[in-house]
C-alpha cells in the first residue's frame, strides 16, 4: 500500500494502534537496492508492520549537491517493495516534512563538527529535520539505518526521542564495495577502482598496515577527505575506557564522493589499543 497523505497514513496507523501491532520505519530516499532491502529484513524481526518512507529530502543537499539528479524510480521502488511484502511504502511531499520552514541552523553539537560535517554542513541538520518529523508523524516502535552512514546513525540515536534506533550492518557487493545508490554515477573505470577503498581500510583493520600506509595506498586512488579511527560508541578520540573502536574514511573519486567504515572486533579492537600504547 503507497500513501502519500497524512491523513490517510494516521487511518492506517490508528488501526494498527488499536491491534496493539508494533512498527518499524525504514526511512530512505528510494533508488533502493539490496542494503535497503537488508535493513526491510530487520525490521520485520522486530516489528509486526514495516513501513518504508521514500522522500528526497531537498534540505540534506547542498546547492551544488545533486538534488536535481538523484534517482528518482519510484515504479522500480514500489515493485521491490511489493516483493519484500512491505505494509506501508509513505511517499510525503515537501509541504508535509516541511509545513513551517527548512531550518538552516540546529544545534547538533560536537558530532556536527567532524568528520562527514566538515566538508557537507548541511547535511545532519537536513537529516535529522526530516528524519525527526517522519518519527513525530509515523510514531514508529523502531527506525532501522544502515551503519555505512554512522556519523548519521550516532546523530540520530542521540535525537531519537521515544523511537528505538537499530543499526544495521553494511551490505557490500560481490567485491566488497560498500553499496549506496550514488554507486550509480560512477564511470565503468571508477568502478573498476571503487572496491580499493574497502580493501585499504580493511588492511589497517587487520593491523596490516598503519594509519599512514593507508594514507599513502589511498592517495594512490583517491583524494582524501578524511580517514580518522576512533571511539565507535561516541565518535571521539580513541581512551582506555574506549570499548569499540571504528576506521572510517571518506574519498573524493572523480565527482564522486565514497564513504565507509569498518567497526573492529574485540580482538582486533585490543590489538590497536596495545600498539597505540592505550592498554
Ligand atoms: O540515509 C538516507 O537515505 C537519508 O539520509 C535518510 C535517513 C533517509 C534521511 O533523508
Amino acid at each position: 500500500m503507497n500513501i502519500s497523505n497524512t491523513q490517510s497514513l494516521q487511518k492506517v496507523l490508528s488501526a494498527w494502534n488499536k491491534k496493539d501491532l508494533k512498527t518499524a520505519l525504514v526511512p530512505t530516499m528510494g533508488g533502493l537496492h539490496a542494503g535497503h532491502l537488508s535493513l526491510i529484513k530487520i525490521a520485520k524481526k522486530y516489528s509486526d508492520r514495516v513501513i518504508v518512507s521514500i522522500f528526497v529530502n531537498p534540505a540534506q543537499f547542498a546547492l551544488n549537491e545533486d538534488f536535481s539528479t538523484y534517482p528518482r524510480v519510484l515504479d522500480n521502488d514500489l515493485i521491490l517493495l511489493k516483493k519484500e511484502k512491505v505494509d506501508l511504502v509513505f511517499t510525503p511531499e515537501v509541504n508535509d516534512i516541511y509545513p513551517d520552514e527548512i531550518k538552516k541552523n540546529i544545534n547538533i553539537g560536537e558530532l556536527d563538527r567532524i568528520l562527514c560535517s566538515k566538508t557537507r554542513p548541511h547535511f545532519f541538520t537536513g537529516v535529522l529535520q526530516a528524519v525527526t518529523r517522519l518519527f513525530e508523524i509515523i510514531s514508529p516502535n523502531y527506525a532501522i539505518f544502515g551503519q555505512k552512514d554512522y556519523q548519521q546513525l550516532k546523530i540520530i540515536e542521540k535525537y531519537s526521542n521515544n523511537v528505538k534506533i537499530i543499526s544495521a550492518p553494511i551490505i557490500r557487493e560481490k567485491d566488497n564495495l560498500a553499496m549506496s545508490t550514488r554507486n550509480l554515477y560512477l564511470t565503468h573505470k571508477e568502478r573498476q577502482i571503487a572496491p580499493k577503498l574497502y580493501q585499504i581500510i580493511y588492511k589497517l583493520s587487520e593491523g596490516k598496515i598503519d594509519k599512514n600506509q593507508a594514507i599513502q595506498l589511498l592517495e594512490k586512488y583517491f583524494r582524501i577527505d578524511y580517514l580518522e579511527i576512533l571511539d565507535a560508541d561516541n565518535l571521539k578520540k580513541i581512551s582506555y575506557n574506549s570499548g569499540r573502536i571504528i576506521i572510517l574514511v571518506a574519498v573524493f573519486l572523480g565527482k564522486n564522493r565514497l564513504i565507509d567504515n569498518i567497526i573492529l572486533g574485540d580482538e582486533k579492537c585490543l590489538l590497536l589499543l596495545k600498539k597505540l600504547k592505550l592498554t
